[in-house]
């Protein structure tokens, strides 16, 4: 052993359980009598600490890293899972299966919400499909019939030569094609509605105001057929609408009363118009004294193109009350058709905005 220096050994300990190997570590120098001094310490305990903590370290290490493989493994399987099932549900309903949906696990998590939203929407493009199927058979129906008759009126004047006829016809034929027109336009007027198309123009609409415009322009009509337009409006009611439709629907309304409101008998309407409005309702009825509607018409007549026998002598395409009935849905209200005993009372009924002064 020469100079001075650490040195590090193995020596032997006696312990109880026999001789043991332990490491030490010691400091060595020699002193000027020439003797050498050795100072050291048995780091056996030390080692083997540091070496429990590594073993620790290696295998908390080793179980994280096997921890994020299992579960990377397990969440990407079950997310693409879902994404499969995503993507075969819309090939089949790229294929022509509307009915079909996106399935939700029900878990909440971002991608059970896309496929709520993605169920949604599927749903009002399955319900506006619907209304489309419905539309053009309900068109192809109800319009070949008056435009046969248009054509072969016109072909009977044709063939007569007689200019007398021949104008008669023409005039009728206009007659004919204003009604068609009018009929096109209120189902478009409906398709639109229905689509929600007009919803973003909605603005607050002052419904005394618009009830006594309507009564100024249905009032004269009224009496002109000897009967009577009778308004009541207190109170100032806010709705949050699109005025035109609302007014449309309402002519529509009071076009039926004028039309239909006439008691058996009688000759001349007497039409009642009001508007009340309750906590959080705006209510504008439209009753007569008509024969009204039997009880289990009243469901059906708000569908497309119905309208009850004893109506068909007058003129009219059975549009009116479905049109009304997809604006009042369009503002989240309802149309109600009640018995005024005796007659007909439709409400509108829409949610209000603000209170009454
Ligand atoms: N006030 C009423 N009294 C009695 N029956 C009514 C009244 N309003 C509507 N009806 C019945 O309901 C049917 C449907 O009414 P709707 O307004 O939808 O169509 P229409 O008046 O026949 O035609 P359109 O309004 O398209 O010109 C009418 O044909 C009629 O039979
Ligand atoms: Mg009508």
């Amino acid at each position: 052993m020469k100079g001075e220096g650490w040195i590090e050994f193995s020596y032997s300990v006696e312990t109880f359980e026999g001789l043991e190997h332990h490491r030490a570590r010691a400091y060595h120098l020699r002193l000027p009598n020439g003797s050498v001094l050795l100072v050291g310490r048995d780091i056996e305990e030390r080692r083997r600490f540091a070496a429990l903590i590594r073993r620790t370290l290696y295998f908390a290490l080793g179980f994280t890293i096997l921890l994020g493989l299992v579960g990377g493994l397990l969440m990407s399987r079950n997310f693409l899972h879902r994404i499969d099932s995503i993507t075969a549900a819309s090939r089949s309903i790229m294929a022509g299966d509307l009915s079909q949906r996106v399935p939700v696990s029900g878990s909440g998590d971002e991608l059970d919400q896309l496929s709520v939203s993605l169920n949604q929407m599927l749903d009002q493009i399955e319900r506006l499909m619907a209304g489309m199927k419905e539309i053009s058979s309900n068109v192809a129906h109800d319009l070949r019939t008056p435009l046969t008759r248009l054509r072969s009126r016109v072909e009977a004047a044709l063939r007569t030569g007689e200019p007398a006829a021949q104008k008669a016809a023409l005039e009728k034929t206009i007659e004919e094609a204003d009604s068609l027109l009018a009929t096109f336009n209120a189902l478009l007027s409906i398709a639109r509605t229905e689509a929600g198309q007009v919803l973003e123009a909605l603005k607050p609409v002052d419904l005394r105001e618009l009830v006594t415009d309507l009564a100024e322009l249905f009032a004269p009509m009224a009496e002109e057929l000897g009967g009577s337009l009778e308004l009541s409006a207190n109170d100032t009611v806010m709705v949050k609408a699109d005025r035109q439709l609302l007014a449309q629907a309402l002519s529509n309304l009071l076009d039926n009363a004028l039309k239909y409101g006439v008691a058996p008998g009688r000759n001349s309407p007497e039409i009642a118009l009001s508007l009340k409005h309750s906590a959080d309702e705006a209510i504008i009825a439209v009753a007569d004294r008509g024969p009204g509607i039997p009880d289990k018409d009243r469901g059906r007549v708000t569908e497309r193109f119905v309208r009850l026998d004893r109506a068909r002598t007058l003129p009219g395409s059975g549009l009116g009350l479905s049109l009304a009935q997809a604006i009042a849905r369009l503002h989240n209200g309802k149309l109600l058709l009640k018995d005024n005993a005796p007659g007909l009372l439709v409400e509108l009924v829409l949610p209000r905005i603000g209170a009454a002064r």
